[in-house]
């Protein structure tokens, strides 16, 4: 029944019983006439119906209102079910609401799983794409787009791509197609941040609405295939060249003997020497180039094995030997007899005779070779020099290419084929090693490469190895037993510090999203740009291998709201960072860092607190020759000012800038100030500095800084061109320098960062700190002071018994804290003994059958060169009681 009709229905049944009950019950009380009855029950019946009814009716309109809020719910994506239990129209409206929202929520998930589909395939496309409107407003891209185009960080999506995409090729080509209407193909090139080919596929959408897709493009790198295509035509040109130069001469000199030469005897025979010489050289080009393929096909593995390098020298040498007897050469082989190296042995000799007939080629008559070989930590470091005519130092880097000749005439005069260091180099990174040259012009060259040094294999798998060696990654450094002591002290000495001055130690994840370094760094750093060792995880989030320390401290400081703990948080820790940089003396790609912060005081006496603290930690270490430069970067107040001014002073400066300079100059011109390129440190020699920028604050401030420095007696210059490799510095800026170290002569660095806890999402927190370079300090310390791990006492023990006495004495020394050590091999007591002095023990306790009989043992002071018999149940004690004494 309808609702409707249920509602009058119900009225009218309860109208007319209360009307009947309320008459009989006045007519029954006899106090009333029956019209005055009648009255009255119809009031009272009517209140009484309109009531009940009200009673009726909610409880139709109770499902109501629930069904429209489950419709809105409904539209605002919250899917559910309502239950009405009445078999009237609600129940079936409810059934009809259920009905929509079960089929709107399979729509959604549908949806939903699509747009994952399309994001898993846009994200993980190595091509990059891009989906505008027929405006030209961007609808799509995928996240290789940005960084194809180095984009902006800010939405793009709904902007003009002519608002977005700063490259004039592919503007063009845009603005093509939207024009067009039609599908096209073309190449671009990129120049920054490095040189990129990219072809450009543009397919316009069949049907177009208002607003929807008009075009889409997909950019795919061609680069590699661009640079292999330009290596193939080089080299073509060049080996045709090559070849071209000998061949004309053959077939000139051919024909000079066909058109009657041949019958002039002597003439003949120069013609014919001459063309037996060019065929010698077109016979050298080809072998040449055949091992240069083969080495290069990938086929070529070296066949590894210990090689002795001096009778490597000695075979290539007794090749050349006419040679170099022919110029009357003084020939100098500085190699250990016993120096041997992994190496393809043949391969080696190639190496050598080609080294060794350059040096006999360019060099004049009476002149010298030298050979030299030395081993070092896990190479050998090989060198073959001559006096020659040496190389320009433009030519030194290229030298190593193929076909790349200094002087081409000379070149091909000598017979060279202009692949031979092409083979050497070659062969040199197959076995893993390096090969570079340096060189005097006119004095002569001298070609460096090294060659892992072959240590013994554990028996077993001495015979027939054959494998290379498994080598340390390049740019980073074992810190072994004898420089760990050094380490260990300057950390011990830091720590010391550190806690004196009331800071705590925290310890830092290796690893955090890339973000954090992006952000705090900075976008145009060198580090963030190049240097950091980023990878994706398996949820596709960008991870970086931390460059640097303080982002990850003002990180936990944020992360665990430190700043409610306390006014001012002083930090310290000590580990490794890593930074993609090439490598050199100082600078590691996995290093250590020991580093301050504090935060919440912006007071310019803790800045001179915290140079005082490194000053002090220096001088414990007992370094010298380090010069402590200071210089203010202002605030975001007067620095913009600063910028500006540089900006404009580097506008002619243009054209003279590095690549790198000129591409950052107007993002970031305090950049060009740390640049290391000579052009760029000429270039600004005169520019403004930031001192003469600086803001009232910041010039108070920096005054303080100097005169409380001083009040310190803390020693410092004032470098008014320093500027930090890294963005979030304001204010006090600083760099410890030695004079002591090559071109990597920062020893630690830091400054205040005000700006950064704010930046990463913290509250407003002034900051500070440094970092000291363990590497750098460690190479400074003196390591003659320091001891290594020498036993107390060595156990030279005489037959079995003693032996097995030896090990339950050598137990209870050791739980004593007495380093005993001992013989595991049954050697003789004269070995032993020798075995002691190596490992510099103190004492000496000998035990022999004898010994054990008398309950007693023979114990020799190795310094004093003195012993005496001592108890053999009460050694212990005897040798804890002697080892309070310093040795005699
Ligand atoms: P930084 O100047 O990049 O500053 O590095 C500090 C020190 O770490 C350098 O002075 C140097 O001694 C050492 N160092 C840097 N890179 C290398 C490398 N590749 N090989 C060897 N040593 C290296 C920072 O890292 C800032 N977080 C310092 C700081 C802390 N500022 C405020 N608080």
């Amino acid at each position: 029944m309808s609702i409707q009709r249920k509602l009058f229905l119900t009225f009218l049944i309860l109208f007319n019983l209360i009307f009947l009950a309320s008459l009989l019950f006045l007519q029954a009380e006899k106090s009333y006439s029956i019209k005055g009855a009648f009255v009255i029950a119809i009031a009272i019946s009517l209140l009484l119906s309109l009531f009940l009814s009200y009673f009726i009716s909610r409880r139709i309109t109770i499902p109501i209102r629930e069904m429209i809020s489950a419709a809105k719910d409904i539209a605002k994506g919250d899917f559910k079910r309502i239950r009405v239990d009445t078999k009237d129209e609600l129940h079936a409206l409810s059934e009809i609401l259920n009905l929509v929202s079960d089929e709107l929520k399979k729509k959604m998930d549908e949806m939903a799983e699509g747009r994952t589909r399309l994001d898993t395939i846009l994200s993980t496309m190595s091509e990059g794409l891009l989906a505008i409107d027929c405006n030209g407003k961007i609808l799509l891209v995928n996240p290789v787009l940005p960084r194809m185009f180095e984009l902006k960080r800010e939405p793009v999506i709904g902007r003009s791509y002519l608002d977005i995409i700063r490259h004039n090729q592919l503007n063009n080509i845009i603005r093509d197609v939207l024009e067009s209407r039609q599908s096209i193909v073309r190449e671009i090139e990129q120049f920054f941040p490095e040189e990129r080919y990219l072809a450009v596929y543009a397919s316009v959408a069949k049907k177009i609405k208002e607003g929807g897709v008009c075009a889409v493009f997909i950019f795919h790198d061609i680069t590699k295939i661009k640079r292999l295509e330009r290596i193939r035509k080089d080299f073509v040109a060049n080996v045709s060249h090559e070849l071209k130069t000998p061949l004309t001469s053959i077939k000139g000199y051919t024909e000079a003997l066909i058109d009657g030469a041949i019958d002039d005897p002597k003439k003949a025979k120069e013609f014919l020497n001459i063309i037996s010489n060019h065929t010698d050289r077109l016979n050298n080009i080809i072998t040449d180039l055949l091992q240069l393929s083969y080495i290069e096909s990938g086929q070529y593995k070296p066949k590894a094995s210990k090689a002795g390098l001096k009778a490597v020298v000695d075979k290539a040498v007794g090749l050349l030997k006419a040679n170099i007897e022919k110029k009357h050469f003084a020939l100098n082989i500085q190699i250990p007899e016993d120096l041997t190296v992994m190496a393809d042995e043949d391969k080696l000799n190639l190496v050598f005779v080609n080294l060794i007939d350059n040096a006999i080629k360019y060099t004049p008559e009476k002149g010298a070779i030298t050979i030299k070989a030395e081993a070092r930590n896990k190479d050998v470091l090989v060198s073959v020099s001559d006096t020659g005519m040496g190389i320009p130092k433009y030519d030194l880097v290229r030298i190593f290419e193929r076909f790349y000749r200094v002087d081409k005439e000379r070149s091909r005069e000598v017979g060279g084929t202009g692949l031979g260091l092409s083979i050497v180099k070659h062969i040199i990174e197959s076995h893993a090693g390096r090969v570079w040259a340096e060189s005097e012009p006119n004095k002569g060259a001298t070609f460096y490469f090294t060659l892992p040094i072959y240590y013994p294999l554990p028996l077993g798998e001495r015979e027939g190895g054959g494998e290379m060696n498994i080598q340390a990654i390049k740019g980073v450094k074992d810190i072994l037993p004898g420089e760990v002591e050094v380490w260990q002290y300057i950390e011990n000495k830091a720590r010391a510090f550190f806690e004196t001055y009331g800071f705590s130690e925290i310890r830092v994840p290796v690893f955090e999203y890339t973000e954090l370094f992006s952000r705090s760094i900075g976008e145009t750093t060198d580090i963030v740009e190049k240097e950091m060792y980023t990878f994706e995880d398996t949820t596709g989030k960008k991870i970086t291998l931390r460059p640097e320390g303080t982002a990850p401290v003002v990180r936990a400081y944020i992360e665990h709201q430190l700043y409610n703990k306390s006014h001012i948080t002083k930090l310290y820790y000590l580990g490794p960072m890593f930074r993609h940089e090439r490598p050199q003396a100082g600078r590691y790609r996995q290093f250590y860092q020991i580093g301050a912060e504090v935060f919440g005081i912006d007071s310019p006496v803790l800045d001179a607190e915290v140079l005082s603290m490194l000053s002090n930690i220096i001088e414990a270490l007992n370094i010298k020759g380090l010069d402590l430069q200071i210089n203010s970067l202002g605030c975001k107040e007067c620095r913009p000012k600063y910028k500006e001014a540089l900006k404009q002073f580097l506008k002619d400066k243009h054209p003279v800038l590095c690549e790198n300079c000129q591409r950052r100059m107007d993002r970031n011109p305090l950049r060009v100030l740390d640049c290391k390129s000579k052009t760029c440190k000429d270039a600004v020699r005169d520019a403004p500095v930031i001192l003469d920028y600086l803001c009232d604050g910041c010039k108070k401030h920096f005054d303080k800084v100097k005169e409380t420095l001083k009040t310190l007696n803390v020693l410092y210059t004032l470098n008014p061109m320093l500027v930090r490799g890294l963005d979030y510095y304001t204010k006090t800026t600083f760099e410890l320098v030695s004079t002591n170290l090559g071109a990597q002569n920062t020893v630690a660095a830091g400054g205040r960062y005000d700006g950064l806890v704010e930046e990463l999402g913290g509250p407003k927190t002034p900051g500070i700190g440094f970092a000291i370079g363990m590497e750098r300090l460690a190479s400074l310390m003196e390591k003659d002071n320091f001891k290594t791990n020498k036993p107390d006492i060595f156990i030279a023990t005489l037959g079995d018994k003693a032996k097995d006495i030896s090990a339950s004495l050598i137990d209870s020394l050791r739980k004593k804290g007495i380093k005993a050590e001992t013989d595991y091999e049954g050697s003789s007591l004269k070995s032993q003994m020798r075995k002691a002095d190596r490992l510099g023990a103190r004492y000496v306790l000998i035990i022999g059958e004898d010994e054990i009989k008398n309950g007693s043992a023979l114990l020799r002071d190795m310094a004093a060169k003195a012993q005496e018999g001592i108890d053999i149940n009460n050694i212990a004690e005897v040798l804890a009681a002697k080892l309070m004494m310093p040795a005699k």
